[in-house]
Order: structure tokens, then C-alpha cells, then sequence
């Protein structure tokens, strides 16, 4: 990387692996940068803590990717954009970094459902932390407060994911029963808060039917990056010529660069292992 792109970097976080079923998407939409992705695998799950502990795990997070040369972090994390991004936003990027730039999921995800002009009733499946913040109805209340909000905490499928189990009977049985709320109140879309859901894509599709909505994360999150950019020129990210990727890891980067690969569908040359408590 030369000199003038060592600062010419795109931040990805998210609390482990997950977030690669996003980045997946934006090396496939917006190719052309340089990227550097953080997974908090040693802290792994988010979505079971404290709103406080998230917050401080997430600007941890933020302090490393901004001291490593990123303009801009996009919180691939559904629990770190519920709990921590307004604060982080507001408090931290204007004391410390304030020409940097922080963005998150959930106003985009919210804006593919809430343009939908025929949707009355929005469903919403994420961790424990993400339904708990209620991030997610209040950002669509401001854009449709008509629309009626079913939401449920589906903490045993981050684990089977990870687990290799999205494919199982068993994981469909679950999954099944986690949905049987919101089919019940007849959803017309559902938002998949959460960053390892997408591995569930068929199998939801399958048992919500085609009627639903059923937006793909990686897909919203990109496009929305994409016009980001094109708005805000400000920012200095150009387009490189060689663009570079970079991967790191709080804990164990053999196994991230295992199931990594697995999640983001292609090589992953090397994973960095890095301290980003108390930097
Ligand atoms: N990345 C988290 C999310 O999108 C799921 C895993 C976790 O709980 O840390 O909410």
C-alpha cells in the first residue's frame, strides 16, 4: 500500500465471523477499495451482553480500526449498531475522530422495508441485545410509524450456524418455531437482524413464504455504502488501483481463516491475531 492509501481504508467490524455474509457483498459491489475487517472472536457473542459492555467492546473495536488507517467503519453487527452506534457517533467519533465516519446496519435495512409502500406488518428476528434495544422499530417508526412491528429474539441460531448445523433438521425445527409468531400475524416482510441469519436465507424464505419480503443484508448494506460514498466525496476513499484486504481476529485466526472462508465464499490469504483491549 502506498503512502497516500494508507489511510484510504474501508473499517468492517462486527463481534466475530458474521459480519463476512456482509463484507461479502460489499467486495463484490464496491471492489475497488481497500478493506480491513475486524472480528472480535475472542468476545464472541454480543448479542447475549450488557448494553454498556457492547459499548465498550464496539469502541475498543473502533479505536484499533482508526488507528490502523480506516476513514470509515461500517458496524456490519446488528447488537453493535442497536447498542452502541448513536453513543459511538455522538460521543466518541466528535471527541476523538471527527473526521472520521461510523456507519451502521439498521437504518438501511429499516429503509428497504419501510419504502415498500404495499408492507403493513414488518416482522424482525435478531439476538437477544438487538430486539431488547428496540433500535430497529423506533429508526422505521421515523419513517413509517404506521407500520405495525412484530419482533423476537432468536438466540439459539447464531450457535448452530457456527456450528456448521444451518442445514439440519433440527435447525429447522427451531427456526420454524422462532417464525411461528410472525407468520401467525401474517407478516409482509421480515428484516434479518442479524449478521449470521443470511445462512438461513432459504430455509426462511421456505417456511415464510414468497410473499414475504425478505431483504438480503449484504445486498441493502452495500448499495447503501455505494450512494454513502458517491455523497460524500469529502471523505478522501478513492478507488485503488491494487486494493488491498486485511484480515484480523482477536482470538484464534486458524479457525477464523476455516470458517471464514466457508462464510465469505472465497480464499482468505492470512488473518492477523490483535490486542484491541485498553489500546
Ligand atoms: N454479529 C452479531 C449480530 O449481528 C451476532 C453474533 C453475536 O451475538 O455476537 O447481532
Amino acid at each position: 500500500m502506498s503512502g497516500k492509501d494508507k489511510r484510504n481504508i474501508i473499517g468492517v467490524f462486527d463481534s466475530g465471523l458474521g459480519g463476512l455474509t456482509v463484507f461479502k457483498y460489499l467486495l463484490k459491489t464496491l471492489p475497488q477499495y481497500n478493506y480491513l475487517y475486524l472480528g472480535d472472536t475472542a468476545r464472541l457473542p454480543y448479542g447475549e451482553k450488557s448494553p454498556e459492555t457492547i459499548y465498550e467492546y464496539a469502541r475498543e473495536a473502533m479505536d484499533f480500526l482508526f488507528q490502523a488507517g480506516c476513514r470509515l467503519v461500517i458496524i456490519a453487527c446488528n447488537t453493535a449498531s442497536a447498542q452502541a452506534l448513536r453513543r459511538l457517533q455522538q460521543e466518541y467519533l466528535a471527541a476523538k475522530y471527527p473526521d472520521r465516519r461510523i456507519l451502521g446496519v439498521i437504518r438501511p435495512l429499516a429503509e428497504s422495508v419501510a419504502s415498500q409502500k404495499k408492507i403493513k406488518r414488518v416482522g424482525i428476528i435478531g439476538t437477544k441485545a438487538t430486539i431488547a434495544s428496540g433500535a430497529y422499530p423506533s429508526e422505521i417508526a421515523k419513517l413509517r410509524p404506521e407500520l405495525e412491528i412484530i419482533q423476537a429474539a432468536a438466540p439459539l441460531l447464531v450457535p448452530l450456524i457456527e456450528e456448521g448445523w444451518a442445514g439440519k433438521p433440527e435447525t429447522k425445527m427451531i427456526l420454524k418455531k422462532y417464525l411461528r409468531p410472525l407468520k401467525t400475524k401474517d407478516i409482509d416482510a421480515l428484516i434479518l437482524a442479524c449478521t449470521h441469519y443470511p445462512f438461513l436465507y432459504k430455509e426462511i424464505k421456505g417456511v415464510l413464504g414468497r410473499r414475504v419480503l425478505l431483504p438480503q443484508p449484504g445486498e441493502i448494506i452495500s448499495q447503501s455504502l455505494d450512494q454513502y460514498l458517491k455523497r460524500h466525496p469529502e471523505l478522501g476513499l478513492e478507488p485503488s488501483l491494487a486494493p488491498s484486504r486485511r484480515y484480523c481476529t482477536t482470538d484464534n485466526p486458524a479457525a477464523f481463516k476455516a470458517l471464514g472462508e466457508k462464510f465469505l465464499g472465497q480464499e482468505i490469504k492470512s488473518v492477523e491475531l490483535v490486542e484491541i483491549s485498553r489500546l
